[in-house]
């Protein structure tokens, strides 16, 4: 199954460079190489779901998809920084990230729901991010694509959440479960994988990686491209995920609660 659009639905021409936010340009730089490490993500999902034929012709699809956002991402940070070298940072950060034992077969959450809870979150987490920094952008082919990329985002939780609620009735995960789970992936949000990119995508290599320095550094960044709209309904897909009712006082608590961390940690930059 091919992508639902493809780099030739992005209108480059419209690129302009005097709209281009240097501190964006460093997060779009970062998520270009996270998102491109999606086909790695495939493979092991593959193994993880090996022989469920209908979930994995979907991921395939999904790990194409995150791919292209890498590349889309990846092409507009080359145009805004020519002396951007996506390739060559690209190697460096899968060089030094290995998101997941070699050779693992089962998810580290423990059963096949709990894998798909925790896509659950991270699929809330870029569908907000991308909403988000498409209307902060200025830039109008960086607002484009993060409008498409977030399209994409919403269906991919859409995805595994489908998948997870046909689990969860086989495997029988209940909502406590569920929400350990959710916890667990949410605390790792602030973990390597985002501030190591970050690092690799705006720091010589001469200057070794500093975790809790390039983890700053990332969430002030991202945390303030946020709209309390888009933690408010971010609240509610996570709720969703660990089935909880997601439009009631809980969801506007634990919105308001993220909120206010988001706020605080975009401060402490
Ligand atoms: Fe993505
Ligand atoms: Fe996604």
């Amino acid at each position: 199954m091919p992508a639902h659009w493809s780099l030739d639905d992005i209108d480059w021409d419209r690129f302009d460079p005097s709209k281009v936010d240097p501190e964006l340009l460093k997060l779009v730089k970062a998520a270009s190489l996270v998102e491109h490490n999606g086909g790695e993500y495939t493979d092991f999902l593959c193994k993880v779901f090996d022989g469920d034929q209908a979930f994995l012709t979907e991921v395939r699809r999904w790990g194409v998809e995150e791919v292209q956002h890498g590349k889309a991402l990846a092409k507009w940070a080359t145009l805004a920084d020519p002396s951007f070298d996506f390739d060559s940072a690209f190697k460096r950060f899968v060089e030094g990230y290995r998101p997941f034992e070699e050779g693992a077969t089962s998810s580290k959450r423990g059963s096949r729901t709990g894998e798909l809870v925790a896509r659950c979150i991270v699929e809330t987490g870029t569908s907000s991010y991308y909403t988000a920094i498409s209307k902060q952008a200025e830039e109008p082919v960086l607002a484009q694509i993060c409008k498409k990329i977030a399209a994409d985002e919403f269906r991919h939780y859409k995805l595994f959440y489908d998948h997870m609620r046909r689990y969860q009735k086989l495997e029988g995960l209940g909502r406590f479960g569920r929400f350990r789970v959710a916890l667990g992936r949410l605390g790792e949000t602030e973990d390597d994988e985002l501030a190591y990119a970050f690092y690799v995508a705006n720091t010589d290599p001469a200057t070794a990686y500093d975790r809790v320095r390039d983890a700053r550094n990332y969430t002030s960044r991202a945390f303030r491209q946020y709209g309390k709209e888009h933690v408010m309904k971010a609240a509610a897909m996570m709720l969703k995920a660990i089935g909880v009712p997601s439009n009631g006082h809980l969801a506007k608590a634990i919105g308001n609660m993220g909120w206010m961390f988001l706020r605080r940690r975009a401060q402490t930059g």
